[in-house]
């Protein structure tokens, strides 16, 4: 832009700075523009989670596990969000996406890793590791700085809440069925029996591993909830199948 034609525009520019109603008018003018581009595609677009074939609800015992992990304040120390930075996608697998934190309340990015980032540490390890591990995190990895959590493996679990537990994570948009909600208490007592029939839990629940996770058949614990949603973290959407380019609704 030549110098004449600068001056000219900045003298056209003073017309507007001198004049402090139109100076407002075309502000509010901009503002308007602005706030449009941003807020319109919002009422367009179907959903801002893109879904992901795999996601599903909780199973109620990996729900009780959660709110165990929730309560220990597990969070303080743990992550379970892997960024999408190379270093990250080499130790802990592919990064986390929106859809696997979708039926999360509250959800549990953490913002501290004092320990590993869990997302995905389902299935890494035995349930035996995992029962060993969180009863005296020393005897399997020396120089731990974890807390010890042995009094899950004597706490029974409570039942009898369940299933309306089910019911407030639906009132917050977790498509739970009423099919599930009658079924809680029963599904979450199949899960830990291996040796029951887990045909219709697994039905309701694609890929529930059924397994008695404490090593304890006679009692129903909170170890037995907190392993049992250890183990699935992560577990749900295959990744060898997964295209970012693809809704799976
Ligand atoms: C004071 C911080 C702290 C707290 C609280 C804590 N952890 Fe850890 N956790 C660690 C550290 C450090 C490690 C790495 C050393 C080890 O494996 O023990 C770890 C490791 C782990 C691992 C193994 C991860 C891997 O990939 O090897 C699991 C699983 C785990 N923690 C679960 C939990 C659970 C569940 C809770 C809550 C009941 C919890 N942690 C609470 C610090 C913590």
């Amino acid at each position: 832009m030549s110098n004449t034609a600068k001056k000219t525009l900045l003298s056209r520019h003073a017309i507007i700075e001198r004049n402090v109603t139109l100076l407002l008018v075309l502000s509010l003018l901009v503002v308007t523009v602005g706030g449009l581009v941003e807020v319109a595609p919002l009422f367009w677009l179907e959903n801002t989670i893109e879904h992901v074939k795999g996601m599903r609800p909780y199973t109620p015992l990996e729900l009780a596990g959660r709110d165990i992990y929730v309560r220990e304040g597990c969070y303080l120390c743990h992550s379970q969000m892997i960024r999408p930075f190379r270093d990250e996608v080499e130790r802990y697998g592919h990064y986390s996406l929106a859809a696997e934190s979708m039926f999360d309340h509250p959800f549990q990015w953490g913002s501290k890793r004092t320990g590993p980032d869990l997302a995905r540490v389902g299935a890494r390890y035995s349930n035996e590791w995992h029962v060993q591990h969180l009863k005296d995190p020393r005897s399997v990895v020396p120089e731990s700085v974890m807390p010890t959590y042995a009094f899950l493996a004597d706490k029974e679990l409570d039942i009898n809440a369940i299933a309306s537990h089910l019911v407030a994570n639906r009132d917050v948009g977790v498509p739970y069925s009423d099919e599930m909600i009658v079924n809680a208490a029963t599904d979450m007592r199949t899960q830990t029996d291996p040796t029951a029939d887990s045909a219709a839990m697994v039905k309701r629940y694609p890929k529930a591993v059924a397994a008695d996770f404490d090593g304890d058949p006679n009692h129903l614990t909170e170890m037995d909830a907190l392993v049992a949603y250890l183990q699935m973290l992560g577990t749900l959407v295959d990744y060898s199948a997964y295209n970012p380019t693809q809704d799976d609704r």
